[in-house]
């Protein structure tokens, strides 16, 4: 094996990795190589089980990431999930199918990105989706699923659809006219993929609706292709570093990796490294292979081959709370309800004219902030730049603030939901030259007080929600976290002890090798090329600019396939 030679290598044979290889070895005369840590996880059941959600947290398929203890959040560590695996996370997530607002995608190309907004980006989410259309499914006759065809693919590799496991009792449309009862109405909305996402909905996954077995990437966009023999795959191979070639330029030639017999070899790449290690993995093995801030590279012996000091900022995630009740009815094990509902600013906060105007006299302190807590690695006024974008996603064009997840099981209705677009930002760096060694992992939960309100204004918009007809009186008491624990009409600070003592990562870390314009902080250009570099490219959730409102990995997907048209030059 450290004899050969391929065009391209991809780290991480995940969620965006194994669509850029396939896309690459699409081309006959392309060879293509993907490394990756994790072993098949082909017929793992605790993968291909549609209702096994969380099934593999802390399995051998989980790199369990931890973060340091979180100053703003409580003061304890969050263990942050990531999927070791053929297929990465896409082997272990929420399978939730959901993009984002397509005015979040436009700002991608507001703040410099040129040729990445929401009608580019639109193809390349058609173009990975196979739709199943549930109107062929007579099982889900009834049971309130709606889509836009206008929006879809239906040919593409990735099975994308609604459960034969749905429920179909009722509760979709009883909770439908909840929303309508609201005192500020949330309307349905007929399909939340189509670029606009606010109201209620029923989202799909990413699953075979005939098998009902998880879909996940190595199940699309590897194992019907497995045959091609210009596409290589090595699993239990750990990536250590990019290596480059002799001189002054950073070109890169290969990759060094521990294969699983514990040898330590260098594979060789002619064109391309391409990177999909995913958010918390691709900035440290940029800091391992000498690109990233020579502060912190010098520290651990390593020496700066691109001096890159934002590589590893910017880290942003999502924090996850739930409340529950009691169900009045007791519902069936085996079924799965996927409703969603997404409130806008105005839905949301009672004083939402006010609280934008106040958090907009905010922001300067809040980029300050932020740039302090790294050393003005970032530059407030950038930071500045990226709030005020942030702040007009939210107040001028109205995106959602909240997601709001339910779920009924047994006698519990749960209710899990998360501010969707926070503030806060931290960061990811290396703690040793040793590529084995865990990364110091900072996402800063809570720094920002924004963040804060808006996770204690979901929970009391949930509150409203079970105490709306007809989910009212079907909703028995609050069992999390209860009235004795937070009184009906809590005022913020008495919400602190809950949400930042059960609060969870919700798993969607990115912008840690951002796509930006270098200037302000960039990583990669719109080619998806790390500054500095003659031919290594991020290609995962690393390059998202901001966050989305959707789950991440459809972004990902159609990063990735727009991502393999640049590289073959198609763009
Ligand atoms: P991904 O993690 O998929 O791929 C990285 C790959 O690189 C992995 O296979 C990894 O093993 C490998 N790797 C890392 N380091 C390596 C090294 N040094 N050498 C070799 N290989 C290496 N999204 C969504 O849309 N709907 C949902 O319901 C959910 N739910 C959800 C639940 C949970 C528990 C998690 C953790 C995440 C989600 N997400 C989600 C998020 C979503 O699944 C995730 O953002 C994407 O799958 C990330 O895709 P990437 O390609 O960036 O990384």
């Amino acid at each position: 094996k450290s004899d050969s030679t391929y065009d391209y290598i991809v780290v991480g044979g995940g969620t965006s990795g194994l669509v850029v290889a396939n896309r690459l070895s699409e081309q006959k005369n392309t060879t293509v190589l993907v490394i990756e840590a994790g072993g098949s996880v082909y017929n793992n059941p605790n993968v291909t089980d549609t209702l096994g959600y969380g099934k593999a947290f802390g399995t051998d398929i989980d790199w369990a990431y931890e973060t340091t203890d979180q100053e703003y959040a409580g003061g304890s560590s969050q263990i942050v999930r990531a999927g070791k695996a053929l297929g990465g996370t896409s082997t272990i997530n929420g399978l939730v199918y959901l993009r984002a607002q397509a005015a979040q995608i436009d700002a991608w190309e507001a703040i410099g990105n040129k040729g990445w907004n929401w009608k580019t980006l639109l193809p390349y989410f058609k173009k990975g989706e196979q739709l199943q259309d549930p109107s062929k499914h007579p099982v889900l006759d009834g049971s309130g699923i709606s889509f836009d065809p206008a929006y879809h693919g239906f040919t593409g590799p990735l099975k994308v659809g609604w459960p034969s496991t749905q429920l179909n009792d009722g509760l979709a449309q009883k909770l439908n006219a909840t929303y309508q009862n609201l005192d500020v109405p949330v309307q349905f909305n007929r399909d939340p993929n189509s670029g606009d996402m606010v109201g209620y909905s029923l989202y799909p996954k990413t699953l075979d609706y005939e098998l009902n077995i998880r879909e996940d990437a190595a199940r699309a966009y590897y194992y019907p292709y497995q045959n091609r023999t210009n596409l290589h795959v090595w699993l239990n191979t750990h990536a250590n570093k990019i290596t480059w070639k002799d001189g002054h330029e950073a070109a890169a030639d290969g990759v060094e990796v521990t294969l699983s017999n514990g040898k330590t070899t260098v594979v060789k790449a002619s064109r391309e490294v391409i990177l999909a290690a995913g958010a918390l993995k691709s900035p440290v093995l940029l800091e391992l292979s000498g690109v990233g801030n020579p502060d912190i590279l010098s520290k651990y012996g390593i020496a700066t081959k691109v001096n890159l000091p934002t590589v590893g900022e910017n880290l942003q995630d999502q924090m996850n709370n739930g409340l529950e009740f009691e169900s009045k009815k007791s519902h069936a094990d085996g079924k799965s309800a996927d409703y969603v509902s997404y409130p806008s600013a105005a839905q949301l906060f009672p004083n939402s004219t006010a609280l934008g105007a106040d958090l907009l006299r905010k922001l300067p302190a809040y980029a300050a902030q932020v740039a302090s807590a790294n050393g003005n690695v970032t530059n407030a006024s950038d930071i500045y730049r990226f709030f005020k974008i942030q702040w007009d996603l939210i107040f001028k064009d109205g995106i959602p603030v909240a997601e709001i997840l339910l779920s009924p099981y047994g006698n519990t209705y749960s209710s899990e939901y998360w501010g969707s677009v926070p503030f806060s930002r931290g960061s990811i760096h290396l703690s040793s030259a040793d590529p084995t060694a865990a990364a110091i992992i900072d996402p800063k939960y809570f720094m920002l007080d924004f963040d804060f309100e808006a996770q204690v204004q979901a929970a009391r918009f949930i509150r409203e929600v079970f105490n709306t007809e007809p989910l009212g009186d079907m909703a028995g008491a609050e069992t999390t976290p209860g009235l004795s624990t937070v009184p009906a009409d809590a005022d913020d600070e008495a919400w602190a002890d809950f949400i930042k003592g059960k609060y969870r990562s919700n798993f969607h870390p990115i912008t840690t090798a951002a796509m930006l314009p270098k200037e302000i902080g960039g990583v990669v250009d719109t080619s998806l090329k790390v500054y500095g570099t003659s031919n290594v490219r991020v290609v995962d959730a690393s390059i998202m600019p901001f966050q989305v409102c959707g789950h991440l990995q459809s972004t990902v997907y159609a990063v990735a396939e727009r991502a393999a048209d640049i590289i073959k030059g198609r763009l």
